[in-house]
């Protein structure tokens, strides 16, 4: 994922708003509101988006609608709806509401996937195993996400070479993608660069994909990092919405209009209607009450301008 390589000067943009942004807002949108929010997102030309998780409603309530939004969405040739699972139980559940693009997803360091999803590293690269193999023979995408990558709030420093050790077995598991996430923003330009220049001398760009939250301010010049090594999938959420609810302090995905319009006014294409993703933006804000921090869309917000 994506399927075919990206063109010379072309990005792709993972749309995880309606998963990683909703579950850590304080509201809670209706399964309507999450569709016309998906179908906002589609519209504005994002072909990959994660639209929810099948993960226990007591810890993470706003997700627990999820079968509900995937029987309802809308299929639209070259999109692909993603659904987080992290466990047998979530993949049965995502399999039986018609998920046909599935996200698994196992930190880096051992306290908070033990605080996420109450496993060892082991245990969840062993249950994304069987998972994985379950995934595949009912025809389901497959993507794979390592967390605290750049560090963790509980342990710091984490080992890259774990990282990619993690990478590795998640792609022996069947991930056409693998996803790096710098859960609580700890990354540096440098860091960024020097890590996944080391990346890239084990995998293939079109393998990987970067997922940065921007807790410190630093995910869009972490992602100039990435993109100047050779990274072209970025993950990230309109308005900035996000954050795990199991790493202390964790905000916002890396905004997508953000995003976006670095990599616009650098001359690469991402597909993205930018007008179209703010109306978007303006709806989640103004119609639906939810929290935006992306500096775009602030920006188009005070000065009232649609375009740069
Ligand atoms: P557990 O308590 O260890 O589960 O939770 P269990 O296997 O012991 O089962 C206990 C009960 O939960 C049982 O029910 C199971 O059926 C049920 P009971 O018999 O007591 O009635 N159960 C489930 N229910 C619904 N859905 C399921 C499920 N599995 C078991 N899938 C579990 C383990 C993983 C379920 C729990 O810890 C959990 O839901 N955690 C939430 C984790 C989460 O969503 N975190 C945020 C997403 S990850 C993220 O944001 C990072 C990422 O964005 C990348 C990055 O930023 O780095 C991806
Ligand atoms: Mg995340």
């Amino acid at each position: 994922m994506p399927a075919s390589s990206p063109q010379p000067n072309a990005i792709s943009i993972v749309e995880v708003g309606p998963r990683d942004g909703l579950q850590n807002e304080r509201i809670r949108l209706s399964v309507d509101q999450k569709l016309a929010f998906i179908d906002g997102l589609v519209a504005a030309g994002l072909r990959d988006i994660e639209v929810g998780s099948f993960v226990h409603p007591k810890w993470i309530p706003q997700m627990a609608d999820t079968a509900t939004v995937v029987r309802r969405l809308t299929n639209v040739d070259g999109v692909r709806y993603w659904a987080l699972v992290p466990n047998q139980r979530g993949l049965e559940a995502a399999l039986e509401a018609g998920v046909q693009n599935v996200a698994v997803f196992v930190s880096s360091s051992e306290t908070h996937n033990r605080k996420n999803i109450n496993r060892s590293i082991d245990e969840s690269l062993a249950e994304i195993d069987a998972l994985a193999g379950a995934a595949r023979t009912a025809g389901c995408g497959l993507r794979g996400y390592v967390s605290t990558v750049f560090g963790c709030p509980y342990e710091g420093a984490i080992d890259f070479e774990r990282v990619l050790g993690i990478a590795e077995r998640l792609f022996a598991a069947g991930c056409g993608q693998v996803s790096l996430g710098d859960t609580t923003g700890m990354g540096s330009p440098k860091q960024v660069r020097d890590s996944l220049t080391r990346a890239l001398e084990r995998f293939d760009a079109q393998k990987l994909a970067l997922h940065l939250h921007d807790t410190r301010g630093l995910a869009v010049a972490n992602a100039l990092a990435a993109l100047d090594v050779g990274f072209t999938t970025f993950d990230s959420s309109v308005g900035g919405m996000g954050g795990c609810p199991y790493a202390p302090g964790a905000a916002g995905n890396v905004g997508t209009e953000d995003i976006v319009n670095m990599l616009h006014a650098m001359g690469y294409a991402t597909g993205v209607d930018l007008p179209k993703l703010l109306a978007v933006s303006r709806r989640l804000e103004a119609d639906f009450g939810a929290t935006l921090n992306s500096a775009y869309f602030r920006y188009a917000k005070s000065t009232g301008r649609p375009t740069p």
